[in-house]
């Protein structure tokens, strides 16, 4: 074991990736298997499930692929019993699923605002139970993780139902994090800002160009950002971090304060 993989903790580690066949769940499962620690992957898809394992897989850990749709209440006890049973048992979770529709709210029907809160908190709330029942009853603790977004932080126009999802998504975090400290389980949200992802919004490619112009680091984050957030959230080096929402946004934020705009790139 290197210093800096037992600087993480995560060595024999047990992780569930909610969405691991891709993107930010992709390269959550890269750093936590270069920490040592053993990953599932859940995705609707075997094939991608698949790739991902194979990857993490070269770090010498052990990587299981679970198929299952994370919408359907059904099939969540039968996940997280399948990964109990693939790695041993469950003590990280960190959950990628979620995307935004485009549309005004009073474009938003109550058909939309439904499924965007089910694809963006509801199932996150199931999971993340299942998860810790899991922990508690084995009696491990372990550490949680959820996306979130800036959007769920601020007013998100034109995506005013996944915004207030992501502000639930925070708010159940916090809760989550205050009820199951006794069992000695953390649980906290990554807030990502504008990130390059293999399967773009639902979102007009003009904002893609005046994303960068809002971001203080002058460029938009990757999916290799959001898996560090995600390592270090879910490592020992967050020890004492619980409830917390890490924005990962490249000061996007902190630049919202200031409407006139950004400095000149050297001012
Ligand atoms: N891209 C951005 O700028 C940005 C900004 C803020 C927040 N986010 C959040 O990041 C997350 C998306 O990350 P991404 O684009 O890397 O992931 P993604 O959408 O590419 O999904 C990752 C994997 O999840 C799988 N998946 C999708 N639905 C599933 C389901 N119901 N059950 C099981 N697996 C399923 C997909 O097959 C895919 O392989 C979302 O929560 C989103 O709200 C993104």
């Amino acid at each position: 074991m290197t210093e800096e993989t037992s600087l993480f903790g995560l060595k024999g580690k047990k992780a569930l990736i909610i969405g691991g066949g891709q993107g930010m769940g992709e390269a959550s499962a890269r750093f936590l298997a270069s920490a040592g620690c053993d990953v599932a992957l859940v995705d609707l898809e075997q094939e991608r499930a698949d790739r991902v394992a194979g990857i993490a897989a070269g770090f010498g850990v052990k990587a299981a692929t679970i198929v299952g749709n994370v919408l359907d209440d059904a099939q969540i006890p039968r996940i997280v019993a399948e990964a109990e049973e693939k790695l041993g048992g469950i003590d990280r979770m960190v959950s990628i699923v979620g995307a935004a529709t485009w549309g005004s709210l009073l474009e938003t029907t109550g058909e939309i605002w439904d499924q965007q809160m089910a694809l963006n908190l509801r199932y996150f709330f199931l999971i993340a139970k299942a998860t810790a029942e899991t922990m508690i009853r084995r009696g491990t603790g372990g550490r949680i993780v959820g996306i979130a977004s800036v959007d769920g932080q601020r007013a998100s126009p034109m995506r005013g139902a996944y915004g207030a999802a992501k502000a639930g998504l925070i708010s159940v975090v916090q809760t989550m994090a205050v009820e199951w400290a006794p069992h000695d389980i953390s649980v906290n949200a990554i807030a990502p800002g504008h990130i390059v992802t293999p399967r773009l919004f639902d979102t007009p490619r003009r904002v893609e160009g005046y994303s960068k112009s809002l971001i203080p680091m002058r460029r938009r984050g990757t999916t290799d950002d959001i898996g560090k957030a995600a390592l270090f959230l879910l490592s020992d080096l967050a020890a004492y971090v619980n409830g917390t929402t890490l924005d990962v946004d490249g000061g996007l934020l902190s630049a919202n304060l200031f409407p006139q705009g950004l400095p000149a790139s050297n001012g």
